[in-house]
């Protein structure tokens, strides 16, 4: 019974905001008149040598103690004797654990939002540097219309964007505090959950202390934002596979987020990319184990919400050591750009430039320059040449009213800097995306 039941080994990590919720409780209850102002100040002073306690030796493993709550009273009669049995006054464990967690997903919420914050800056700073670096785009891992490596990096950046907001949306959600929801019922002393809401941070005591006890719906939106963008990273991680292997070529990851082969010399493998794409599985399975676990429950709190907490700290650890890996990653690999632009130049990239031109200029429908645009990529295709090498007496056999100026659209930077819709990828947009993008970015650190 004691293995089964306890919750120590796992929830000694809220440590802090336990103290610091009880030492909130006991301040109001001092305020309120319901314990003796000098029996509250005992107990707050008690709290915070327990607080040095655990800082300096750690939080002891004691199953018969159960959980984080229990642990931190029994210590706090240790330090100041019975006067501490005042501290669970008005409380239960129930608004306890669940005031305790959210401080601590709020935490975590503000730690991931901060470090996706570096993330974006090191796209920023890589797309900048790349903002006409020509690469191939691809649709279905084919060559499809030539990019530039910076738009390619602020593709990310944007994802990276909606990730964060769907942190800060759930921090919005969350920060309401369940203390003095008290069991499931509420209490009849007269408690002043407005005091003890703001001294936490919270913008106020939540409305239904049946809810309060008993949602775990903030756990779980923090880790839906978790695996979104974990997913996100998964993605990045992913190219960075892809374009560190030899046949692509088009990246080469740094000595430091890089490993070698116990036996074979010559590899450079990209763990670091192939473990933030194997954590983004177990950060999804962390959402899906704890929605299973809340789906059935009745109201009001059951022990089978104990199980919220460890799927939650192992997708908060994965997630830290994710971004930090693939921040790393961006900033200090780099990037074979003649690779990059000959892998563009090869695929015929430039395809629907050529087609678009018979619409533009030679007045042709889009669906009849797609099929004269097909014969001049067969017959390149045949030759083993480009595009742009086919002669204008080819290009005339193939359609009479093509004439010089198709050379104007057929290299890959004409392409690239004719793609000036907005959002579209010509350096010119890429470069006003990412003055944009900084700029939002300092308004944000005001
Ligand atoms: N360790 C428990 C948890 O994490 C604390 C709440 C216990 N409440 C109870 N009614 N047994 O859920």
């Amino acid at each position: 019974m004691r293995e089964i039941n306890a919750s120590i080994p796992f929830d000694k990590r809220m440590w802090r905001q336990d103290l610091r919720g009880s030492q909130a409780h006991v301040t109001m209850l001092g305020a309120q008149g319901i314990v003796a102002a000098e029996d509250a100040a005992a107990i707050h002073a008690g709290l915070g040598e327990v607080a040095a306690d655990f800082e300096a030796e750690g939080v002891p493993e004691d199953l018969a103690l159960e959980d984080i709550h229990m642990l931190a009273e029994s210590r706090l009669a240790q330090k100041i004797g019975a006067t501490a049995g005042r501290l669970h006054t008005a409380r239960s464990r129930n608004d306890q654990v669940a005031t305790d967690f959210r401080l601590w997903v709020r935490d975590a919420i503000d730690q991931a939002e901060a470090a996706l914050g570096a993330l974006q800056d090191a796209l920023l700073a890589r797309a900048e540097e790349h903002a006409d670096s020509v690469m191939p785009g691809f649709t279905h891992l084919q060559v499809a219309q030539p990019v530039t490596l910076g738009h390619h990096l602020m593709a990310y950046f944007e994802m990276i964007g909606r990730d964060r907001s769907r942190f800060t949306d759930a921090r919005a959600r969350l920060n309401l505090c369940p203390l003095g929801s008290a069991a499931l019922a509420g209490t009849g002393f007269n408690l002043d959950r407005e005091a003890t809401a703001k001294a936490l941070g919270f913008d106020g005591p939540t409305r239904n202390s049946l809810d309060s006890v008993s949602d775990r719906d903030f756990a779980i939106e923090y880790l839906t934002a978790a695996s979104q963008t974990a997913l996100h990273l998964s993605r990045l991680a992913e190219e960075f596979v892809i374009w560190a292997s030899q046949p692509f070529g088009f990246v080469s990851l740094s000595d430091q987020w890089s490993t070698g082969s116990s036996i074979m010399p010559q590899k450079r493998n990209p763990d670091a990319a192939e473990l933030v794409r194997g954590h983004s599985g177990r950060i999804t399975g962390a959402l899906v184990s704890l929605m299973i676990t809340m789906k059935g429950l009745p109201l009001a709190y059951s022990k089978d919400m104990q199980d919220d907490k460890p799927p939650v700290f192992e997708a908060h650890d994965l997630l830290g050591l994710s971004i930090a890996a693939m921040t790393g990653m961006v900033e200090s690999a780099t990037f074979r750009l003649e690779r990059m632009r000959a892998a563009a130049e090869a695929g015929f990239s430039t395809a629907t430039d050529l087609a678009d031109w018979l619409v533009r200029e030679g007045g042709i429908p889009f669906r009849e320059a797609h099929h004269i645009t097909g014969r001049a990529v067969a017959m390149a295709e045949q030759a083993g040449i480009r595009l742009d090498q086919l002669s204008i007496t080819q290009l005339k056999e193939i359609d009479s009213r093509i004439d010089e100026r198709v050379y104007g659209v057929l290299s890959v930077d004409a392409s690239v800097s004719s793609r000036t819709s907005f959002g579209g990828t010509s350096p010119k947009r890429v470069r006003e995306a990412i003055a944009a993008a900084r700029k939002s970015r300092q308004e944000e650190g005001r």
